[in-house]
């Protein structure tokens, strides 16, 4: 298990984001993605993000980690404005993007190594690959590996540089129930340790309520913020509880996908 040294967490504001991208067949025209998003998360704080498909979440992750920018508005942490990426703002993408060329475990040292830590971090090492359930494939290579145990190898590379802001698009999507779940357990003890900000992008409403502190949910063209749901129980969370299972069909309800849900308020 990985140890508890705690991490200073980071305070995110996005403010007014707008975000477009050209239309290829219809040149020199643009389709909104985010139409002016606004919200914050405190520092430690966990938050669950979620929305129908092409909403523009993956697109808002991508401007916290800075890898593109936006075409008005501001991003902030801490209150410094986003200028471009950084080891302190870690980013777990839907897709794995392992260097498969490497091995298990240079892929999760390949953070350390280009912040050049790898001498006085190489012991953090194994842990993390424990903390995956990999410590018997670090000699392996990513085609050895299932897409789920890739997508864990891609996870303990980013939490391998203790961010102090932790950006999730999807990262158990592609893991088994019983995978998933025990991944959800062993990032939610993570956080509980270091109390790393997260941002967490998830289709599964279930995990949203079971690690968040508060949801945000999104609308769709463009990509607003419709609402957002403190997520008042305490943990560690029953998934069965009736307050869970209200709350639940309350969101769902929401997105559209349920029946007529009870008022969570009551
Ligand atoms: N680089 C790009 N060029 C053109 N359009 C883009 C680009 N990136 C995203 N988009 C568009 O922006 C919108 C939002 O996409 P985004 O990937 O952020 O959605 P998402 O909410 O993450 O969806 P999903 O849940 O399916 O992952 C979509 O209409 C998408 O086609
Ligand atoms: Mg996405």
């Amino acid at each position: 298990m990985v140890t508890s040294n705690l991490v200073a967490a980071s305070a995110l504001r996005v403010e007014e984001v707008c975000k477009s991208f050209p239309v290829l067949d219809v040149p020199g025209t643009s389709r909104p993605a985010l139409g002016g998003i606004s919200f914050s998360i405190a520092a430690s704080e966990l938050v669950s993000l979620v929305g129908p498909s092409g909403c523009g979440k993956s697109t808002l992750l991508r401007l916290i980690a800075g890898l593109d920018f936006p075409d008005s508005g501001e991003l902030l942490v801490d209150e410094e404005k986003i200028l471009g990426p950084s080891a302190a703002r870690g980013l777990v993408f839907q897709d794995p993007n392992l260097f498969p060329w490497l091995t298990v475990r240079r892929n999760i040292e390949a953070g350390l190594v280009a912040r050049g830590v790898l001498q006085e971090k190489r012991h953090e090492v194994d842990d993390f690959m424990r903390l995956v359930g990999l410590e018997t494939f670090g000699r392996s290579y990513p085609h050895h590996l299932s897409g789920g145990m890739s997508q864990r190898v891609a996870l303990a590379r980013a939490l391998i540089n203790h961010p102090k802001v932790l950006l999730l698009d999807e990262p158990l999507g592609a893991l088994d129930a019983f995978t998933r779940m025990r991944m959800q357990d062993e990032v939610l003890h993570l956080w509980e340790n270091r109390r790393t900000t997260m941002l967490l992008v998830t289709h599964d409403i279930d995990e949203a309520i079971y690690m968040s502190d508060r949801i945000l949910v999104m609308t769709s063209a463009p990509g607003r913020i419709d609402r957002e749901i403190d997520i008042d129980l305490g943990r560690p969370r029953d998934r069965t509880s009736e307050s869970f299972l209200r709350l639940r069909s309350e969101i769902l309800e929401h997105l559209h996908f349920a029946g007529k849900a009870a008022d969570v308020s009551a």
